[in-house]
């Protein structure tokens, strides 16, 4: 009969560790719903598990109920007060058992998950498995013997890359790196049962990882060391994590202490609060009051324009197993569409995302292309991404409104204009919605799922359902003039820009977002997307733009030469074979505009950049909330941190926000608006929250 190790389960909760006694060996069964986390409660009944057990049976097998073996730590503990038992005492508990104890792993087996299974004393997968130590991408190392145990099964060098890099792996390569040792099929109980008879007959090796002999290898960590500081200069984990494993080659306990000691340091760091906000932010962006509602099946999308973001939306589609249809005007157009679709497809095969069988089979059996929009009777979701011109699509959803089937969604790519207005051009604005992917679309992860005033909740699911297939993280934003991300976005680039007029070179700017941790700065990123996208919103919102706005003219001075950026070999920068220079004919310009407007330049260093900037960024974002375009500052943070390249160990700009405070966030504006009244302005809810002493965290989580 299965009796329990619950001892200091929360009452109420399930049974978290199960023990099935079976002839001489014992199963430990662990239910920790969903991903079987290694919590507090989990922890204990492990020990208590593994007590009760010790001495009694001649095997024991750990495996996972569930979709898992364990998926680490509860990453929802750290930053708070440490609960006993700690995990590294849970493995060290298990390795010093005097039963043998072997680990089945199935599902997950990541961080600490992995390192509960190298203090086991064998390893056997069942069926498969993903194992590796993603605790760097948090912010963290592997803190329960992982930097220990790790490089005495595998080897420094192979250590030190999966910690380093948070890099997942399967079974076969983790069998093949000493990580496991047998790969089984069957269900997890079923070779939990098969794996604990044979460790009690002798016939599954087993001993402990912590007495195995590390190979030094100085050549690794000095290779480690190179790659980190060459990719990833600023982050704080990646370089603890090589520390804790050159440790390694001390006595075990030794090793040990200097993991933990690390491990702390990191767990108190700045960066691992942003990074474990950034995974939860992936997350909570999916929690929206439609969340209820059922998403209509879409099996067969149709695209309308094979464009920049056509052909990118199309790829994604048929990467995640969608059929696809694509419109264009005409046979020629078609073609392009279909040759960027493949050349993005023979991308992914390149990248091993996709073997070559399957890209050829998407490609003959999944992808139509039509000119007649007409051929878009059956589909169940139509993208429509053809120019930006409120006129262009209002005509084609008026056509797609007499043509496709009921219950079709039917959704617009465009960056700003008004989903009501495009809606209304229909007679089932319920099934309108927008959904702006962001280039290329194959590989952002970003997708705002705007939602229009008469948008059914359905609608909405299914646009969420539709970034869940397709891998990108779907947030929700409201109808404006440029939704979430462009809005922001179209009001912190004007920061830039008067900082270039007032006396800051463009590069100058760059460089100071650069080092911020930006993949890259503003500039850069206007040559990439071509110049004439803001050219040509700039001349749309002209006739609405208040006469108090100071207006920089550099960026359609620059357009009026016919440089867009990147696809006009210049921009900002000179765009040739060799890495991107400054444009000099732009430094004239701005001169230029400079003597225009009788501005005296003056210097500004990076942190003056820098703060101009992310207080412009935190600004609008805060306006953004309180006009309900953004439901929390957490999905402005997701929008930033898939969609702009945001540095990651920053969190997005409204966890960055509450690390300067409300207060000394008003008080920098009022300082800037004496120069410029109209573009700095302390929006209401920064005022509110400097005076309650309250943050963007607590509108999070719903307290204000
Ligand atoms: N701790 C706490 N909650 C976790 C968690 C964890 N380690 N892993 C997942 N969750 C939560 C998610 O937040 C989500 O909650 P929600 O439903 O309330 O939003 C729920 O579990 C399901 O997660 P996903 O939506 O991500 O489910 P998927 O099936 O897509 O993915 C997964 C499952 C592969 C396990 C993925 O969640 C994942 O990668 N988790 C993180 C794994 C990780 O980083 N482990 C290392 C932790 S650090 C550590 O172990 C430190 C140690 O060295 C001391
Ligand atoms: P693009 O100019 O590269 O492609 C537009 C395509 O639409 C062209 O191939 C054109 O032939 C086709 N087209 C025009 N009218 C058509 C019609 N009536 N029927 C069928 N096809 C037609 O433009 P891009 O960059 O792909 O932009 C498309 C939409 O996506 C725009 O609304 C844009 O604002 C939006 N968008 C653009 C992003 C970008 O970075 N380029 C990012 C996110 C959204």
């Amino acid at each position: 009969m299965p009796d329990t190790a619950t001892p200091t389960a929360p009452q109420g909760a399930g049974q978290i560790v199960t023990i099935e006694r079976i002839g001489n060996v014992a199963l430990v069964a662990l239910d920790n719903p969903p991903v079987n986390a290694a919590g507090q409660a989990l922890r204990a009944a492990l020990i208590a598990a593994i007590e009760a057990l010790e001495g009694t049976v001649a095997a024991i097998a750990l495996y996972g109920k569930g979709r898992s073996f364990i998926a680490g730590a509860d990453i929802r503990e750290f930053g708070k007060p440490p609960q006993a038992p700690s995990l590294p005492e849970v493995v060290n508990r298990i390795e010093a058992s005097t039963t043998p104890v072997v680990a089945v792993l199935h599902g997950v087996a990541l961080g600490g998950g992995l390192e509960v299974a190298l203090g086991a004393h064998a390893r056997v997968v069942a069926g498969s498995v993903t194992v590796g130590f993603p605790e760097v991408t948090l912010g963290i190392l592997p803190g329960a013997g992982g930097t220990q145990r790790a490089p005495r099964l595998a080897g420094v060098g192979p250590a030190l890359d999966l910690i380093t890099t948070g890099r997942r792996i399967g079974a076969a390569e983790a069998q093949s790196l000493g990580l496991v040792d047998r790969i089984e099929a069957g269900a997890p109980r079923d070779v939990a049962l098969a794996m604990a008879e044979a460790l009690a007959a002798g016939s599954l090796p087993h001993r402990r990882t912590s007495e195995i002999e590390v190979v030094p290898d100085p050549a690794a960590l000095t290779a480690a060391e190179d790659t980190v500081t060459r990719r990833q200069p600023q982050l704080f984990a990646p370089r603890r994590c090589i520390e804790a494993v050159a440790a390694s080659l001390r006595p075990i306990a030794e090793g040990l202490a200097e993991e933990r000691r690390l491990f702390q340091q990191c767990i108190d760091s700045p960066q691992r609060a942003a990074l474990v906000h950034a995974f939860f932010a992936e997350r909570e962006v999916a929690k929206i009051p439609e969340a209820g509602a059922t998403a209509r099946e879409v099996a067969h999308v149709g695209v309308i324009g094979g464009g920049t973001m056509g052909s990118g939306i199309a790829t994604a589609a048929l990467l995640a197993g969608l059929r696809v249809t694509l419109n264009e005007r005409d046979a020629a157009a078609l073609d392009r569409g279909r040759a960027t679709i493949e050349k993005n497809l023979a991308g992914a095969v390149k990248r091993g995302k996709l073997d070559a069988a399957r890209r050829d089979d998407i490609l003959r059996t999944a992808l139509q292309t039509s000119v007649r929009l007409e051929d878009f009777a059956e589909v169940d979701l139509v993208v429509e991404a053809v120019f930006e011109d409120m006129a262009v699509k209002k005509e084609i959803f008026t056509r797609l409104d007499a043509i496709a089937k009921p219950g079709a969604v039917l959704a617009s790519n465009t960056s700003y204009l008004d989903i009501d207005e495009i809606a209304a051009a229909t007679s089932r604005p319920g099934d309108v919605l927008g959904l702006h992917f962001f280039s290329p679309a194959h590989v952002m992860r970003l997708l705002e799922v705007v939602v229009a005033a008469k948008t059914a909740p359905e609608v909405t699911a299914t646009g969420f359902a539709l970034a869940r297939k397709l891998g990108k993280v779907g947030v929700r934003a409201g109808v404006c003039d440029g939704f979430i991300g462009n809005r922001i976005l179209s009001h912190y680039r004007k920061a830039a820009e008067y900082m270039v007029l007032d006396g800051a070179t463009p590069w100058e700017v760059d460089a100071a977002l650069q080092d911020f941790g930006f993949a890259m700065g503003p500039f850069a990123v206007m040559d990439l997307a071509g110049l004439d996208i803001g050219w040509a919103t700039r001349k749309r919102l002209a006739p609405t733009r208040d006469p108090r706005e100071r207006y920089s003219p550099v960026a359609d001075r620059i357009c009026e030469n016919g440089w867009f950026g990147r696809k006009t070999g210049q921009g900002y920068y000179l765009h040739g074979d060799a890495a991107p220079k400054p444009n000099p004919e732009v430094a004239r310009i701005i001169e230029a505009a400079r003597a225009e407007a009788g501005i005296t330049p003056r210097n500004f260093t990076a942190d003056e950049i820098v703060t101009r900037y992310m207080t412009a960024m935190i600004a609008e974002g805060a306006r953004v909330l309180e006009d309900g375009i953004a439901l929390r500052p957490v999905d402005i943070d997701a929008v930033f941190l898939f969609g702009y390249g945001f540095p990651r160990f920053r969190g997005g700009p409204m966890l960055y926000a509450d690390t300067i405070g409300a207060g000394q966030l008003a008080a920098r504006i009022e300082d800037f608006a004496r120069e410029d009244p109209f573009y700095w302005r302390v929006p209401a809810l920064i005022r509110r929250l400097a005076e309650t002493g309250g943050s963007f965290a607590d509108l999070n989580r719903g307290e204000e």
